[in-house]
């Protein structure tokens, strides 16, 4: 579904990702780790399109989009959840998830995508009239994957998820992410939760300096100690 060769991405002058090669098949959850700084955040936002200067193939379902705006890359099915929440303040959670419809090409089954989605987020149904920005950090990440949801994307890559988010939250954003998963929604998911994160995932891959530089399936991964110490302490 999504493959990535040889990607190169700049900020400015600083040479980030040095050749990522990485991919997620259908219905297939990818977890990518590693250290800080390591490139996990900007190899997503490469893949959306919001990176100025890159270089080598981004295909998504045997399109090459490395060249295509972001509103395209939506379009074909990408979403993307970013590490700061973009909630928008002011706007009820309701309208929070209204404007996740922006540019579906479902629009006109608004009511019934918003009743679906508060289904699977009984803590959104509660509040769906509530200012967005009066919610706890938990809830308002919840949101923003429930806004992603909303446009029934094909691939939808998650950024931290869990970061700055009390435990109680977290078990319930992965019970989530099992549900997605058993729905057979595709997710590539960045997370310093590594035990989580492999728990939940079929195959990972290890970033490092811009590089991949270790790939495997996730149970493999969650027995490698070594491994895991070597690059993914924080
Ligand atoms: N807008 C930017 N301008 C310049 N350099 C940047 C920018 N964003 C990120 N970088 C640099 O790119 C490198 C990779 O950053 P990136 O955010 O992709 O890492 P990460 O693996 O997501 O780290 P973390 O686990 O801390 O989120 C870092 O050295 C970072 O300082
Ligand atoms: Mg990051």
């Amino acid at each position: 579904m999504l493959k990535i060769e040889q990607l190169n991405a700049w900020y400015g002058r600083s040479h980030i990702l040095q050749g990522v090669n990485l991919k997620v098949e259908a219905g297939e959850v990818v977890c990518m780790i590693g250290r800080n700084g390591a490139g996990k955040t900007t190899t997503l936002r490469s893949v959306m399109g919001l990176v100025g200067r890159i270089d080598g193939q981004v295909l998504f379902d045997g399109h090459d989009i490395s060249k295509e705006p972001v509103h395209r890359r939506f379009a074909y099915g990408l979403a993307y959840v970013p590490e700061e929440r973009r909630i928008v303040p002011g706007l009820s959670v309701q309208e929070n998830l209204r404007l996740g419809l922006v540019g579906s090409t479902n629009r006109t089954r608004e009511a019934e995508m918003i009743d679906r989605i508060a289904e699977t987020f009984p803590r959104l149904r509660e509040r769906l009239s509530q200012s967005a920005d009066t919610m706890s950090g938990g809830e308002q990440q919840m949101l923003a994957i429930a806004r992603a949801m909303v446009s029934e994307p094909k691939l939808i890559m998650l950024d931290e998820p869990s970061e700055g988010i009390m435990p109680v939250l977290i078990d319930e954003m992965f019970e989530l992410f099992n549900r997605m998963k058993a729905d057979g929604i595709t997710i590539l998911l960045v997370e310093q939760n590594v035990e989580r994160a492999l728990s939940l995932a079929d195959r990972a891959y290890i970033m490092d300096q811009g590089l991949i530089v270790h790939e495997d399936t996730a149970a493999a991964l969650l027995a490698d100690t070594e491994i895991q110490e070597r690059y993914c302490a924080v």
